[in-house]
Parts: C-alpha cells; structure tokens; sequence
C-alpha cells in the first residue's frame, strides 16, 4: 500500500513520513518546499531506503497529483499541507482516481471559542478564525465526498484530526520544527534561551485562568503521528470518523515558560504585553474517543519530555535546517 503524505517535508508531514517508512509503507511524499525543507526528505531517505518517492510540487498540480498516484498506487492520502485552496485541490484527485481512505488534519481552531473545556468532539463547530474556518471546509467536503461514494456505493473512509497544540521533535533528531516565520509557543521560547530571540513576549496576562495567562494542549509530534497510523490502520469502508489529539491537559504560557526554563537551565528575558487577537483562554482536549475507540493515548504527558525533545533539535539547529 502506497501512502501520499502531502505537506511530507514540513514539520509535522516529515514525522508522518518518517514513521510509515518505518512500518514499512510506501511513501509518496509531496511538498511545494515553499515552507518545507528538502533537507528532511534527504534525511528521511535512509530510513525507507528505495521506498520514500519525493516530488517538488504544488497540491494544486493535478497532473503531477494524478501521475505520482497512478504510477506508485496510491490508495490513501495523508493530508498535512496547510493552505486554504487545499480542499478544492485534493478533491479532485479523489474523483478521479481510487482512494479509498483519507485523514485529514483538522484542528482545534474549527471549534472557535468553547463553550466548555476539557472539549470533546461534540462541541459546535464555530471557527473565529480564517484558518479554523478553512479547515472546517475541508471537513464538510470530505463529508459530502462520502455521502456521494455511499450513493453511489463507492468505497471511501476519512477521518478528520482535530490538532491541538503540536509541540516537540523526533527524539532521535533526525527531523524537527522549522518555521519561518516562527510565532509558535515552544520554539519562541526555546530561541529566547538560545539567545537566538531577544526575549518573550506573554500576549496578555489577564485571561481568565489561574494565573492569568492562555491555557493549551500540547500533544508531541509522535504521539500525534501515532494517532494518524492508529486510524489508518483502523477505517473500513464508509466510515467517518472524527477525533480530537490532544494530551487532554492543559498548560498555561506561564507553565511552558517555566519548563523550558527547567529543561534549558537558560534563564532569559520575559516581558508581558497586550493580549493577541482571537486567543481563546483555554483550549484542552478530550480525547478520550480515540482512547477508548482505538487505544491511542498520548505517550508524552509530562510537558517536560516534550520540551525536552523540541530543546534537543533547536539547540542543535539554531538556524533551523540550514545549521
Ligand atoms: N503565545 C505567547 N507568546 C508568543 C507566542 C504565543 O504568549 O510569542 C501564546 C499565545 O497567545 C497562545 C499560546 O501561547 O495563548 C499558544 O500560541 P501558539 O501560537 O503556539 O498556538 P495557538 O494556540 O495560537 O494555536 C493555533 C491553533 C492550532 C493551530 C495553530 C497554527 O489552536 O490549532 O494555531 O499556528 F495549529
């Protein structure tokens, strides 16, 4: 079986990659290298030796699309490559040719502000933001994709994951998180004990939290690509499935600062400024669905290990892939 993993040399496509190398799949992996790194196909090469293929290429390039699958026998499609054509983009191929299976990365962001937490996957679907309503597209597609294969009696299976916050790298290093620019929690802080940042700004101080600041799930890029295998492993014919990945605990802006304090030994400089527009207070999971449905839960609960790992790559990649 042939797995098309789109976005494969991003941050959290490489993991994906990396992992079905290991369980020994084939692996197809797409990327337009506009925010990837050819660097993590490179060094993804050696753990699938002949069996990772690698096109440069947009997801909006149908006949590269459509050849890449023809030609190593694509029957799923690992979808991490974020931009908000992709669902017009990806659906195309999947009239044409036989996919039977489609997870998809969703987020968290397509619940908009919750009206309770810990959030589980009933909680309405209100994005307040461009890129949670984007991926709520894509969502809705795919379900009028398999309410149309079930008329027609095609087979089709999706699941949509709903990320929380994806945090951490490979432990071995081969791979990491390398964004540019980069605004995400864990790397912010980690570049201000490196040095490599000024300092860390705190947006807003005045949440409705214990101390003040914004509460989120960190889930390990593993544990995550796991959960990805998991359900792969696990869709049958006409199934729809939906799942929140997250640890299932939250962590404030402070408590993260104070692990990657603890995991440096770096003491670096922190200064409290306005709140950032559309950050809802806390956001954490319930995920016991996928628990009790597949088994899966995350490995990585101590936010330290998660730390730990992240700390691990950026400090031997200050400057990211490029050294
Ligand atoms: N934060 C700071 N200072 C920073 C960066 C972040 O205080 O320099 C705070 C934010 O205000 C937020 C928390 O740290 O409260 C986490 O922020 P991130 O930017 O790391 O991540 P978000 O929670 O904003 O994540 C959202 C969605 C995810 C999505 C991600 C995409 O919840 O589903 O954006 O970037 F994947």
């Amino acid at each position: 079986m042939a797995v098309l993993v789109t976005g494969g040399a991003g941050y959290i496509g490489s993991h994906g990659v990396k992992r079905l190398l290991q369980e020994g799949h084939e692996v197809v992996a797409v990327d337009n290298l506009f925010r990837g790194h050819a660097e993590a196909i490179e060094a993804l090469r050696s753990v699938g030796p002949g069996k990772l293929h690698f096109a440069e290429a947009d997801i909006g390039d149908k006949p590269t699309l459509l050849k890449l699958m023809r030609e190593h026998g694509v029957d799923t499609v690992m979808h991490f490559a974020a931009l908000a054509y992709v669902g017009e983009s990806v659906d195309e191929p999947l009239r044409y040719y036989r996919i039977t299976e489609f997870v998809f990365s969703s987020t968290c962001a397509t619940y908009g502000e919750p009206p309770r937490v810990p959030m589980d996957e009933s909680t309405p679907q209100s994005p307040i933001s461009p890129y949670g309503m984007s991926k709520l597209h894509v969502e809705h597609m795919l379900r009028d994709y398999a309410n149309a294969c079930r008329v027609t009696g095609k087979p089709f299976a999706y699941a949509a994951l709903r990320y929380f916050n994806v945090a951490g790298s490979d432990p071995e290093g081969l791979i990491g998180e390398d964004h540019d620019p980069e605004t995400h929690l864990i790397p912010v802080i980690i570049e201000a004990a490196l040095g490599v940042r000024e300092q860390i700004k705190i947006f807003g101080t005045d949440y409705q939290t214990p101390d003040g600041t914004c509460i989120r799930d960190y889930i390990h890029v593993c544990d995550l690509i796991d959960a990805h295998v998991a359900v792969m492993n696990a869709l049958k014919p006409g199934d729809e499935r939906f799942y929140n990945l997250g640890i299932g605990k939250g962590y404030s802006v402070r408590e993260i600062i104070e692990a990657v304090r603890r995991v440096s030994g770096k003491d670096f400089k922190v200064v409290e400024v306005a709140r950032r527009p559309g950050d809802p207070a806390a956001l954490f999971a319930d995920a016991s669905k996928i628990n009790s449905e597949l088994g899966w839960s995350a490995k990585f609960t101590d936010v330290d290990e998660v730390v730990r790992t992240a700390w691990n790559w950026f400090k031997s990649h200050p400057n990211g892939y490029e050294g």
